[in-house]
């Protein structure tokens, strides 16, 4: 397929959905009960709780189980390790993500720390954080893992592309470079304190923003023909939009992502891939069956 200049992230979804439907029900088929996702939160943050009612339309959908868990307001640390053990423990769950922000007093070192790598389907602790960058069978975090597949679907080239990539969380910006590493790009990652970022972006055949800046990116940063891929969410005057100006792409020939409609619908897909990946995974008992998982991710 050509570069077209809108990536939508809708056919990859679409086609994610299908595979993870038919995954869903050979799992259902082989062990008498469904994939099941448990989310857990910890604030009512205004966009846990969106993130949270997307993942619920979303792995609902495709045969997944979604069970909802919430900690009193105010909870303690040893209430959230409480609660993880639990969710560990229950083998009718085969996925945990616990949703985002936490509250201030509570660490998110807790998680990584007392989340079980099995059923751990962002890919946010230590052993499968350690694995992806090792190049493991590993879960991986859904929101980059949706950038590579985004990459893939309209048939852009990683292999020898220089890519920059604005952010280094550990959710989208690290594992994405380590990703896009491991797919043999060459890459630069770019945070706040990166010196003329402009200088950078306008010699990236790819430049994948994850910064949550609204207008960080604009056409005057990019070389003709770039691809860029926009993770950024943000609400602006009550309109969500991300982290590029989009303004002018199409005549310099830019693929990219837009915002909404671009990587926010492969996320959760993604993630319900991971918790197939899991559930399957839990069989065996070994994160070594992610790369067997009867699905083409
Ligand atoms: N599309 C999706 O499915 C999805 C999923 C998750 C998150 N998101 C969105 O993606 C964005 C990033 O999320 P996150 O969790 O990775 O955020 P985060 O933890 O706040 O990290 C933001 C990163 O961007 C860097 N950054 C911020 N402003 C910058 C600037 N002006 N110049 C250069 N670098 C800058 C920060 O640099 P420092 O490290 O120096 O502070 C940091 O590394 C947010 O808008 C979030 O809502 C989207």
């Amino acid at each position: 397929m050509t570069s077209p200049p809108l990536l939508r992230g809708a056919p990859i979804a679409s086609r994610l959905r299908a595979e993870v439907t038919l995954a869903a029900s050979l799992f259902r088929d082989q062990v008498g009960g469904p994939p099941l996702i448990a989310t857990l939160l910890t604030d009512r943050h205004p966009s846990a709780l969106a993130y949270r009612d997307a993942i619920d339309r979303g792995v609902r959908r495709v045969g997944i189980d979604h069970r909802p868990v919430e900690l009193a307001t105010g909870s303690s640390s040893d209430s959230l390790i409480a609660a993880l053990a639990s969710l560990n423990q229950d083998r009718s769950v085969h996925g945990i993500l616990v949703l985002m922000p936490l509250p201030a007093d509570l660490s998110v070192h807790l998680v990584f720390e007392h989340l079980a790598p099995l059923k751990d389907v962002d890919g946010i602790t230590p052993t499968n954080a350690g694995r992806l960058h090792l190049g493991l069978p590993s879960l991986r975090p859904s929101t980059p893992q949706g950038g590579i597949e985004i990459l893939d679907f309209y048939g852009l080239p990683i292999a020898g592309q220089n890519a920059v990539v604005i952010g280094r969380s550990n959710v989208v910006g690290k594992p994405f470079a380590t990703m896009l590493t491991h797919r043999h790009a060459t890459v630069t990652t770019c945070h706040r304190q990166t010196r003329d970022l402009a200088d950078l972006t306008r010699r990236a055949d790819i430049v994948a923003v994850a910064a949550g800046h609204p207008g960080l990116i604009n056409r005057a940063m990019l070389k003709p023909g770039a691809v860029v891929l926009d993770f950024g969410v943000n609400v602006v005057d009550g309109e969500v939009v991300g982290d590029a100006d989009a303004t002018g792409f199409a005549g310099l020939g830019i693929a990219y992502t837009p915002v909404p409609g671009g990587t926010g619908p492969v996320t959760t897909l993604v993630l319900a891939h991971n918790t197939v990946a899991a559930a399957f995974a839990s069989l065996s008992g070994s994160l070594d069956a992610v790369a067997t998982t009867p699905i083409l991710l």
